[in-house]
């Protein structure tokens, strides 16, 4: 490499940065009006949420968000929890590309979790979906959220097993699944002792710290 290159290397490496990062603040501000409009607020938290500004970082002003940095419209944080929102888990929130945090807990959303949860939030390191009506199978795909440290489900309408995949969490230190229609065998976890407790209120759970399975 000749020096006379060097500048344009820089160039090019800042124009790089420049797009990853204007790509990511653009993509946020998407995923967050993709939420806000799939989601049914009957309370009206979320008027709060005023798209129309345009000052640098806004987003991370609204209530329930926390940015990596307070001046870069890239979402470290949603935490809309006991607001009475009403509606599915938003697809949108895959434009949320750098999200490690989610609690929605103590609404009332409700349906499947998307069987592809880990390319949609692949860096979450806490999911909290507790007390709310979502349903159907725990999909297997969590197990590739590989950064989970926190795994709340509780008080939902989950059915059927809980994927032996899950055990392969190796970051997992809280796992709750309490109150819902679970059956079966509960996984071997490697990196968490989960309580009897967490596992209550389901109909047929079995072995791990509750009666073996027959
Ligand atoms: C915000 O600023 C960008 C460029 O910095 C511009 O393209 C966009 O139209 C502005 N949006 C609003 C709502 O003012
Ligand atoms: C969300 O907020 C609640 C109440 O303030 C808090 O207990 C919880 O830890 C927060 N969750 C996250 C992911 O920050
Ligand atoms: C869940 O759904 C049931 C039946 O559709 C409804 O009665 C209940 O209020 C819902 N619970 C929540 C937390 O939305
Ligand atoms: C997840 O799957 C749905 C439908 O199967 C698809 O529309 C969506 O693009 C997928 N999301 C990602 C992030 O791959
Ligand atoms: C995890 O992702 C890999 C690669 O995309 C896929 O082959 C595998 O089925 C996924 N694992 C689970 C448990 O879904
Ligand atoms: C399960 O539901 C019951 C009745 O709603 C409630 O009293 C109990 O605290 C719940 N258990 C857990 C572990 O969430
Ligand atoms: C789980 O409990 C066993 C027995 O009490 C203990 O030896 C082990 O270190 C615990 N594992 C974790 C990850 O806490």
């Amino acid at each position: 490499m000749t020096t006379t290159n060097k500048p344009m290397i820089i160039t090019c490496l800042l124009m790089l940065i420049h797009l990853t990062f204007s790509d990511g603040a653009d993509t946020d501000v998407a995923c967050l009006k993709a939420f806000k409009t799939s989601i049914q607020d009957p309370k009206n938290y979320l008027s709060s949420w005023d798209f129309n500004t345009n000052t640098t970082g806004y987003i991370c002003r609204f209530i329930g968000i926390q940015c990596w940095h307070p001046d870069e419209n890239r979402v470290l944080n949603i935490n809309l929890s006991d607001l009475g929102l009403v509606g599915m888990l938003p697809v949108g929130l895959a434009k949320c590309t750098s999200l490690t945090g989610l609690d929605l807990s103590g609404n009332r959303l409700f349906g499947h979790l998307p069987s592809n949860i880990s390319k949609m939030l692949p860096f979450l390191t806490n999911l909290d979906l507790s007390s709310n009506n979502f349903s159907g199978q725990i999909p297997r795909d969590l197990a590739n959220c590989s950064f989970l440290n926190i795994l709340k489900l509780d008080n939902n309408r989950f059915s059927g097993r809980i994927p032996v995949e899950l055990g392969r969490l190796s970051r997992l230190k809280e796992f709750n699944v309490a109150n819902n229609s679970l059956y079966g065998q509960v996984p071997v976890f490697k990196s968490v002792n989960v309580s009897a407790e967490s596992y209550a209120g389901n109909p047929g759970l079995c072995g791990g710290p509750l009666p073996r399975c027959r």
